[in-house]
């Protein structure tokens, strides 16, 4: 089984909308057996809650499905990944502070947006602050990097 991680700040908008849209692409090429997804925070200020609202409003809108609380990103995970996404520089700052030198495991980290087409900026932008538009762009922005996410661990792993 491929594990694969999105990690943001609060993980109530971005990283659980980029789990939601990245199983949703699982599902329609048929790899759920061979691949699963999580995502995580890397903040602890909404351990154990449900997405944001906004969040919710666009899966529902999007046909798509979500069952995920918050919880907070640990150097645990660097065991049990062999992908870890992070939504921007920041998250991956802090995803980095806690990687160990010498570990042997062989998780790659990367930015969502190193798999977006072209980004004129490599950060999924913060929508927590602003209105129910930024969540649509964060919709949009995790489905185009997924895609290529997809392809890239489908070529990876020849499935
Ligand atoms: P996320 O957005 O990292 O995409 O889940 C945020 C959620 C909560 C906060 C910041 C960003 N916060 O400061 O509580």
């Amino acid at each position: 089984m491929i594990h694969v991680l999105f990690v943001c700040l609060g993980n109530i908008c971005r990283s659980p909308l980029a789990e939601a849209v990245f199983n949703h692409l699982v599902q329609q090429e048929g790899l759920e057996e061979k691949i699963v997804c999580d995502s995580a925070g890397t903040s602890d200020y909404h351990l154990d809650a449900p997405p944001d609202q906004r969040t919710l409003d666009v899966v529902e809108q999007k046909k798509l499905r979500i069952d995920h609380v918050g919880r907070q990103f640990t150097s645990k995970d660097f065991e049990h990944f062999d992908y870890i996404i992070a939504m921007d520089e920041s998250n991956l700052a802090n995803i980095r502070r806690l990687e160990k030198t010498g570990c042997s495991t062989s998780y790659q980290l990367f930015l969502m947006r190193e798999f977006d087409n072209s980004p004129d900026d490599l950060n999924v932008p913060d929508p927590y602050w602003g209105g129910d538009r930024g969540f649509l762009d964060v919709h949009d922005i995790v489905s185009r990097s997924g895609k290529n996410l997809l392809n890239h661990i489908r070529k990876e792993h020849q499935l």
